[in-house]
């Protein structure tokens, strides 16, 4: 991979996506991008970035696909789950209008919004409750993996028992999502860079680990649209090495990486 190479990439992944690959991921590129060049039984990169010249359409998927990062866990950062269950989950008990909506903005193989949804599960699963969980990410094999719902055990070895048995049941080797918790998830694609088809009010948006691939100008229009689409009472949860510091002054840091906007939207 030459330099130009290097940089026809760079530029290509950063106008689709936004993240951006400094010259010191340029290992982490050129491994992840042979396994598909091996796939196309192609020999250089050289070949492979004309290739995306010319047929930009069929292989943009895959390229994206080969250079997300997908790191998840179920329950990781747990203080936000924590923080769902002492905090919001009491307070959502006593609303009156008993509709309730979650964002899982960057949910990679699944992990993420199904923790949310054994979370709440018990208290708003049932009518009168009308509670969904959005879960996007903007590749596809991550989303087809969520959608099946199927986990090793070694994933899912910092599960409490109690949880465990609830909510998985096993199927050869693996372990399934049962339908309790599934049917209260929706996948899409949805690139964050892109425009989005949702109206919100949404009452948390997830916005965890995905942030730190974006550069401030790209981050700003995102955390601005999620202030959008989040409700005046909602709450937004960023990764543990993430900050709005710098990026927006519409939002209040009220617990370890958890923001509440700070001020009333007029949505007339
Ligand atoms: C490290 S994972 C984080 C998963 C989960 N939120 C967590 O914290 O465990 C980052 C995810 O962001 C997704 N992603 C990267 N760029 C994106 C974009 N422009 N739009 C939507 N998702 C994106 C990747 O595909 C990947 O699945």
């Amino acid at each position: 991979m030459t330099q130009a190479d290097f940089e026809f990439i760079r530029d290509l992944a950063y106008s689709q996506t936004g993240i951006v690959l400094p010259d010191r991921k340029r290992h982490m590129v050129y491994s992840r991008l042979c396994r598909r060049l091996r796939a196309l039984r192609i020999n250089d990169f050289r070949q492979y970035c004309l290739l995306l010249q010319q047929q930009q359409e069929q292989e943009l998927g895959h390229f994206i696909n080969a250079l997300t990062t997908n790191l998840t866990s179920f329950f990781r950062e747990k203080h936000h789950f924590e923080f769902l269950r002492d905090e919001l989950i009491p307070r959502w008990q006593k609303r009156a209008d008993k509709r309730l909506r979650i964002w899982s903005s960057a949910c990679s193989t699944g992990e993420e919004p199904y923790s949310i949804a054994m979370t709440l599960e018990p208290f708003f699963a049932k009518s009168p409750w009308d509670l969904k969980i959005l879960a996007t990410d903007l590749d596809t094999n991550v989303l087809t993996k969520a959608e099946a719902g199927l986990y090793p055990p070694e994933n899912l070895e910092n599960l409490p028992g109690k949880l465990m048995d609830k909510y998985f049941q096993p199927k050869g080797n693996v372990f399934k999502v049962t339908d309790d918790a599934q049917k209260l998830v929706f996948f899409r694609q949805l690139n964050l860079l892109e425009s989005w088809p949702m109206q919100g009010p949404f009452d948390v948006i997830f916005c965890r680990n995905v942030l730190i691939y974006f550069d401030n100008p790209t981050k700003k229009k995102i955390i601005s649209k999620f202030r959008q689409l989040l409700s005046d009472d909602g709450y937004l949860f960023i990764g543990h090495s993430e900050t709005l510091h710098h990026i927006s002054d519409e939002f209040d840091l009220i617990g370890q990486t958890i923001y509440r906007p700070n001020r009333r939207l007029n949505h007339f």
